[in-house]
């Protein structure tokens, strides 16, 4: 059984208590029981009478990954933000993340311009990730779960954009939300990430 990870803090700026439990407590809550139930239901499933049109294990096997990733996504994006979020302009005093940002973006404005553009145009998530392949970083649009990612690639900030995360605070109003977003983000989570998985 997995558990659910719990969230550090009550609200942040400019997301409200209720917005975020509603998140959390239901929503993030939901993918770790599913999983959960997927892993168990594969355990016995019949592989004797497979079919790509419709079989258990293919039924299975296709929300296991949309389970997961809404597992590891919701607790990636409630990792990246913190009540003592930085605002962005200390991101120019120097850090890893920073450095790597300006190395493969120009500048980090640039990249804060286009990860916020495409928070508009996404249905479901955006996320930094670093490639391990290609050794740089990207913003990567997924509408769904398990649609849109990279393989070998490290979700170094990630951003929920589903109307879930913040329709009780803004109502229609995305851009106001992704404003707070900013004003929440974690770069020390972001830097450990670099650390854990060696990224320089
Ligand atoms: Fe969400």
């Amino acid at each position: 059984m997995r558990i659910i990870k719990p969230l550090k803090y009550k609200e942040l700026k400019g997301l409200s208590e209720k917005q975020l439990s509603e998140h959390h407590d239901v929503l993030y809550a939901g993918y770790v029981k599913k999983i959960s139930e997927i892993e168990e239901k594969l355990k016995n499933v019949d592989l004797s009478s497979t079919n790509a049109t419709h079989s258990d294990l293919r039924e299975l096997k296709m929300e296991e990954t949309f389970a997961l990733n809404g597992v590891k996504l919701h607790e990636g994006y409630f990792e990246n933000l913190t009540p003592d979020g930085s605002p962005s302009t200390s991101l120019r005093v120097n850090n890893q993340i920073k450095d790597l940002i300006v190395q493969d973006f120009g500048s980090y404005e640039n990249w804060e311009k286009e990860f916020k553009a495409m928070g508009l145009a996404a249905r479901g998530w955006v996320v930094l990730g670093y490639d391990l392949d290609e050794k740089k970083l990207k913003n990567i649009l997924c509408d769904s779960h398990n649609q849109g990612g990279v393989w070998n690639m490290i979700a170094i900030l990630i951003m929920d954009v589903y109307e879930h995360a913040y329709f009780l605070d803004y109502a229609t109003a995305r851009k106001a939300y992704i404003e707070a977003f900013f004003q929440n983000i974690n770069w020390e989570f972001a830097n450990s990430l670099l650390d854990k998985y060696n990224i320089k």
